[in-house]
């Protein structure tokens, strides 16, 4: 028998259908409350709010735990690849090696953009940032690659277009910045191992791919691939909700990842640590910042939504960090100052009662400069990581019968109705 919650308001009592997950986790269906009783709920930053059920990505933000259709995260940066777990995360279930090879053949087929976008990129302004851009170009790509025949051919297609174009188009993107060739994509290349050549391959220097490097831009990928109803996530599930195109869907999820306060988060970690250094103030100095209330300071890559716990993306992003520069010999001031500035955080009584600890953007930063990514690229690369989500969770609302327009409600607060007042009498 399902469960119900009662709702008593004015004498009348609603009862309230309560939802059971698979991993015990319960939400009052709501859906028919404003019908029945004329109210609605008000929910700042949804933070009590289900907007759907779904079956890709559960996390536990107090166990720390993030399972991608039932496989722990950890287990997937172990042992699978990203575009293992992007088909995952797509179609539901891992690949047969049959199926496996029929996406690297689809993803390679779909590698190339037509050339005419290249001009896009020369009418940028100088200094545009490449979140900017690379949502522009995403949602001109319908342009260049119209609506196939079917639905399924529709999904089939453009999923694999857009997980093999975006990453050309990134690359393109910080070639052309930087005036240089553009490098294309090789068929004898792996999907990370052919980003980092379409990055860094020069015809008067040929890129030497560093397996420990394509390694680790695996684990960055895989660890980024999906993380539920998170904001951009939900900009991706609401465009397209209006049953605007894919790629319109997945430029409105670029444009959301962009804030600082969701996947600009890395880039703005980094800037953050280079301040400090250049400000010559103590750490103790910036954890104080971050506490008072009266001053817009925070620690970037500390705190989450859910997580209210150490981030388990963070946790091997950090035991990466020091596994790959160890590795290159490369030594980055910036681990030891985050190191040292996670320690203090995490012994300061204001994290503790906050539960605020390091999230996935506190140590990534550092890999991918270990990498040779610019900072002002981080974010693009949260951005090609997040697409098998995006696009996982843009298939099964299109999939859901259930699946109406989003709209939400509002509460009025502003002036009740009054007249028009002609200008000369204002
Ligand atoms: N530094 C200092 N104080 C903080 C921080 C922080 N990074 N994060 C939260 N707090 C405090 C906040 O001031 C508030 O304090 P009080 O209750 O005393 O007013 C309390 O913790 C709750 O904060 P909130 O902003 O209401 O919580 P939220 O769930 O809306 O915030 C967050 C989540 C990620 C926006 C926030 O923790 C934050 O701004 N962090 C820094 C930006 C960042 O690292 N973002 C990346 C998130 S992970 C990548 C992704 O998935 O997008």
């Amino acid at each position: 028998m399902t469960e119900a919650a009662t709702l008593t308001y004015q004498g009348k009592t609603y009862e309230l259908p309560v939802i059971e997950g698979t991993e015990g986790e319960k939400g009052i269906d709501i859906s028919r409350l404003r019908q029945t009783s004329g109210l609605i709920t008000l929910d700042s930053g949804y933070a009590n709010t289900g907007s759907c059920t779904s079956a890709i990505t559960f996390m536990d933000g107090e166990k720390g735990i993030l399972r991608y259709r039932g496989i722990p995260v950890e287990q997937l940066a172990r042992h699978s690849s990203f575009r293992e777990t992007a088909y995952l995360l797509v179609r539901g279930s891992l690949p047969t090696r049959k199926e496996l090879n029929r996406f690297s053949v689809l993803l390679n087929d779909a590698s190339l953009v037509h050339e005419d976008m290249k001009v896009f990129y020369q009418n940028f302004p100088k200094g545009s940032h490449p979140m900017g851009i690379l949502s522009s170009m995403v949602n001109a790509l319908r342009s260049f690659y119209p609506e196939l025949q079917t639905m399924e051919e529709e999904i089939d297609i453009t999923v694999t277009r857009l997980l093999s174009k975006v990453r050309t188009l990134a690359a393109m993107s910080y070639k052309m910045s930087r005036g240089h060739t553009v490098v294309y994509p090789r068929p004898d290349l792996s999907y990370c191992a052919n980003f980092l050549n379409m990055m860094f391959d020069s015809p008067v220097k040929p890129y030497e791919i560093d397996e420990d490097l394509v390694e680790a831009l695996n684990v960055f990928w895989i660890l980024h691939a999906d993380h539920e109803q998170n904001c951009s996530t939900s900009a991706v599930r609401m465009v397209g909700s209006g049953r605007v195109n894919l790629y319109a869907a997945i430029s409105a999820g670029i444009a959301a990842l962009w804030g600082p306060l969701h996947g600009g988060a890395n880039q703005a970690v980094v800037e953050m640590l280079q301040d400090i250094t250049a400000s010559g103030k103590s750490m103790q100095h910036y954890i104080e910042r971050a506490k008072d209330r009266q001053d817009p300071f925070r620690l970037m890559g500390f705190g989450h939504r859910v997580y209210k716990t150490y981030d388990p993306r963070a946790k091997i992003i950090k035991v990466m960090c020091d596994r790959v520069l160890d590795k290159l010999k490369i030594s980055d001031p910036l681990l030891d100052m985050a190191k040292e500035m996670e320690e203090i955080a995490l012994r300061d009584d204001y994290f503790i009662e906050h539960n605020l600890y390091p999230n996935v953007d506190f140590y990534s930063g550092i890999i991918l400069r270990a990498i040779g990514i610019p900072t002002n690229m981080f974010t693009v690369m949260f951005a090609i990581g997040r697409l098998p989500g995006w696009i996982a969770q843009w298939k099964e609302s299109m999939d859901d019968p259930q699946w109406k327009l989003c709209r939400p409600r509002q509460i009025y607060v502003g002036p009740a109705e009054r007249d028009y007042t002609p200008v000369d009498q204002r």
